[in-house]
């Protein structure tokens, strides 16, 4: 029963990937697994490419506004997950997972190493609003584009919010609902608000 179910799902997204197929600036790999009502958008000159034996599932929402999003080959995007690049790159290596209801957002630049397991409702988010001038509205001032670079092998426990400018080593655990506002040094466990140091690995 499960099989023939299995079958079912994978008939129904190969209709599914079939309008991406006609789509020169979404590339999609053999073997991808695309769930219903999902979008992947790509604008301004923007891209996205999705490697061999990704998942990417319900609901989810990838977008391009210029720049390129790679996902690359055996990636996980779980359900309600929302990626957006505006004139900025995102790179998700090989064999990553991102648990449902994530939001990752980009202005600058981000890259997510391989093997990486990044919990449900997870907010990684590139860039600052400027606010230094108080005559205007802060919506209105500007952002201050960012890099945010996640090792390989990394976990970032549930709800975490990791913030612009911050380096993830290697092999580091980000406890459930820490905010990372520093660089995070490689094997080692962090958690809290802001995230600190818990113990080696
Ligand atoms: C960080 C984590 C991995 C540590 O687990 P652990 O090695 O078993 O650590 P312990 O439970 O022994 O906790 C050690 C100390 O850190 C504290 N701690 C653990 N997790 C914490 C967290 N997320 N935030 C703040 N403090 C935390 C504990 O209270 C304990 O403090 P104490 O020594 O003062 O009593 C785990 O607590 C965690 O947050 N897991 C994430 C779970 C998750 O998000 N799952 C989603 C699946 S993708």
């Amino acid at each position: 029963m499960k099989s023939i179910i299995k079958i079912i799902k994978r008939s129904l997204s190969f209709f599914r990937r079939l309008k991406f197929f006609a789509n020169r600036k979404i590339k999609i790999g053999k073997n991808i697994y695309i769930g219903p009502r999902v979008k992947l958008k790509a604008i301004d000159g923007g891209s996205i490419i999705i490697g061999d034996n990704c998942e990417i599932n319900e609901c989810t929402k990838i977008f391009s506004g210029g720049g390129k999003i790679i996902i690359e080959e055996n990636c996980m995007i779980n359900d309600y997950v929302q990626i957006g690049a505006m004139e900025a790159d995102i790179t998700i290596h090989s064999n990553s997972s991102i648990n449902s209801f994530c939001f990752i957002s980009s202005r600058g630049s981000l890259t997510i190493g391989s093997n990486v397991a990044i919990g449900p409702q997870v907010v990684i988010i590139t860039d600052n609003h400027k606010f230094s001038d108080k005559n205007i509205p802060i919506k209105h001032q500007g952002d201050i584009k960012g890099k945010i670079i996640i090792g390989d092998d990394v976990w970032v426990g549930a709800g975490c919010k990791i913030l612009s400018g911050v380096k993830i080593g290697n092999g580091v655990v980000v406890g459930a609902g820490a905010v990372v506002t520093k660089n995070l040094e490689p094997f080692k466990v962090y958690a809290g608000v802001p995230a600190k140091f818990l113990k080696d690995r």
